[in-house]
């Protein structure tokens, strides 16, 4: 009978077959797809895997360092780290339309990966997560011509320039079986039951130009959203974290006045957005209880200076989309 030991140890099997002595790159995001395949082919072949953590200034508070953490310390797998914030931020300067943002994003995102991977010459492989619903949705788009309302960039789609044969280890499985399949391999449940993050990261949150002090402040104040949505059970003993399908905090460029003590302040706004779907394409914002609601705007308001108001969106997909822009 099917158990998850054995889809384990065939899967290594597997990967080892196909592999053999050689080596092989893989990019990994800190999203739950490629953090499973990380490990399922660190399992099977350890040190043969080099993972590249490409981090693009836009990622959550302490996400760097917990993928490290994860990967390298606990795991004992082999990543890159490679701090190109200061590359990514300088070619976002002036720009904010979003479009152009998410173009410019991907096409830094693949520039620097590729720089990394050169330096690894022997590697032959280029593992990514793919999974099965990616599989049917690149065979969808070949036939159908795709309205694409918004152009979305992912870590995978890196170009065949590089030359590299594919590995793809969890292209059979759905999500669901990719976290217990992650689960069972040792990796942290709160990392691979995850919201889903967008790859351009918080370069589609904050409105408009992207600067590094307002994805600081940004940061700051998302933080604290998630930290109360994983620290508050509703009635039913599941916290609101889990009983949302994504939750996030956007940066609004926009400067309103407040009093703080007894001085005026003119300071930014930032919004809220927790939504519930099953298939990100149509979604309903979260009822979150206002008490809840309440303590995250006093606790970003209090700590994070810069930030003086904070509103809560109540806009259904359609004709909102889940992300600003
Ligand atoms: P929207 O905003 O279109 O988002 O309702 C639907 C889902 O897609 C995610 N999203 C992206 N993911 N690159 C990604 O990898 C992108 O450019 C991108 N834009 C939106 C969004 O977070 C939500 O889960």
């Amino acid at each position: 009978s099917w158990t998850m030991p054995n889809y384990i140890e065939e899967a290594v099997q597997k990967i080892r077959e196909q592999v053999g002595a050689e080596e092989v790159i893989l990019g990994l995001s800190g999203g739950v797809d490629s953090s499973v395949a990380a490990a399922l082919i660190h399992r099977a072949i350890g040190n043969q895997l080099t993972c590249v953590f490409v981090d693009h200034g836009l990622l959550r508070l302490n996400e760097a360092e917990h993928v490290m953490q994860t990967f390298a310390a606990n795991l004992g797998v082999k990543v890159i780290h490679v701090d190109a914030s200061a590359e990514f931020l300088h070619h976002l300067q002036g720009i904010s339309d979003p479009e152009q943002k998410r173009k410019i994003i991907g096409r830094e995102f693949v520039e620097v990966f590729q720089r990394e991977a050169k330096k690894l010459p022997q590697a032959k492989w280029l593992a990514q997560g793919t999974i099965y619903p990616d599989v049917i949705e690149s065979a969808g788009s070949k036939t159908k011509k795709a309205h694409t309302i918004k152009s979305h960039h992912n870590v995978g789609g890196l170009p065949e320039s590089l030359h590299l044969k594919l590995l793809e280890p969890l292209r059979e499985l759905f999500k669901d079986e990719v976290r217990e399949l992650g689960v069972a391999l040792g990796l942290p449940p709160e990392m691979v039951y995850r919201h889903p993050f967008p790859g351009p990261g918080l370069g589609v949150r904050i409105l408009g130009e992207v600067r590094r002090e307002h994805a600081d402040l940004l940061r700051r104040a998302d933080h604290i959203f998630i930290e109360e949505l994983r620290n508050t059970k509703d009635t039913d003993g599941k916290s609101w974290y889990d009983k949302t399908s994504q939750a996030f905090a956007v940066f609004l460029p926009v400067k309103s006045v407040g009093v703080m003590g007894d001085g005026r302040t003119y300071e930014y706004v930032v919004a809220l957005r927790a939504v519930v779907t099953s298939d990100f394409m149509t979604a309903h914002w979260a009822e979150l209880p206002y008490e809840l609601l309440g303590r995250v705007s006093n606790r970003i308001i209090n700590e994070v200076r810069g930030i003086n108001r904070v509103v809560y969106d109540v806009s259904g997909k359609p004709p909102a989309t889940i992300e600003w822009e």
